[in-house]
């Protein structure tokens, strides 16, 4: 896509997205047009990254809003809304990846198969396209770190660049699915990223196993929101931390049901 651009030493930048655009797309398509000649937006909701039939079928789709949306932004957007035949044309299914352990932790254990569709969707995306620059939310922080990793390994010769979460004024951070959440479970979902924060506090001074011990007893003291998993990990290696070393960066890591919508954030500790 766009080889012309290269010839006139212009870069072309690209943000893959499932649709039902937010504040956090516009932010990674904004960053890419200050930073490029052109930018690519792919929209496509990628079956075989849905570990549940149910999630893929209510994937919010808001495909003419959001084209329409692109077209207003710039003009230098190009979107690509490819149909499912398109991309895998009469086999739905995912190549098989190694992304050394990254993907054994956190989503890649409580989502079987999702970073292999991931992995496929991404590397396909990415080999129409071509881009110099790609753009991804640290919302998905597994995600950005496992996209580096099929990028170098499979020398696909695109820098991925990470941006910050992007959040509501209450401190939720953006996602599609906040669409679908009632509005109780609205109201209360900022208790997540408040809940990371204190627990970004509690890590000063103790240690991973006390700090979620802390965060599981919020939650179950919590009517509404229910934990999935609390995990303070290496920033790096996505392993689960066992003693803290002052060389190393550590975050945390959530993922909470409100109500049937699955929530995930994370928090830089150090
Ligand atoms: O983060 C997402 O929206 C998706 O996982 C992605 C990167 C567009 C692949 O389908």
């Amino acid at each position: 896509m766009l080889d012309g651009l290269a010839l006139k030493n212009q870069t072309l930048g690209f943000v893959p997205t499932m649709g039902a655009l937010h504040e956090g797309h516009l932010s990674l398509i904004d960053k890419g047009l200050q930073e490029n000649a052109k930018m690519v937006v792919s929209i496509f909701v990628n079956p075989t990254q849905f570990d549940n039939a149910s999630d893929l079928k209510k994937y919010p789709r808001t495909l003419e809003s959001d084209i329409e949306m692109l077209k207003s932004l710039s003009e230098d957007i190009l979107v690509y809304a490819p149909t499912v035949e398109d991309v895998y044309g009469d086999a739905i299914a995912s190549e098989t990846f190694d992304f050394d352990g990254l993907e054994h932790q956190m989503e890649g254990k409580f989502r079987k198969g999702h970073f292999d569709g991931v992995g496929t969707i991404v590397k396909r995306l990415f080999e129409i396209v071509k881009p110099d620059f790609a753009y991804f939310g640290e919302k998905d922080f597994q995600q950005l770190r496992i996209i580096q990793k099929l990028v170098e390994k499979h020398n696909l010769g695109v820098t991925v660049v990470g941006c910050d979460i992007f959040r509501a004024e209450d401190g939720l951070a953006m996602s599609s699915r906040n669409q679908r959440l009632t509005k109780e479970h609205r109201e209360v979902a900022p208790f997540i990223f408040q809940t990371l924060t204190a627990a970004k506090a509690h890590f000063g001074t103790e240690n991973a196993e006390e700090v979620t011990k802390w965060v599981e007893e919020q939650f179950k003291k919590h009517e509404l929101l229910e934990l999935e998993y609390f995990t303070i990990a290496d920033e790096e290696t996505l392993q689960p931390v066992e003693t803290k070393e002052k060389s190393k960066s550590y975050r945390a890591f959530i993922a909470v049901f409100a109500g049937d919508i699955r929530l995930i954030d994370n928090i830089a500790l150090n």
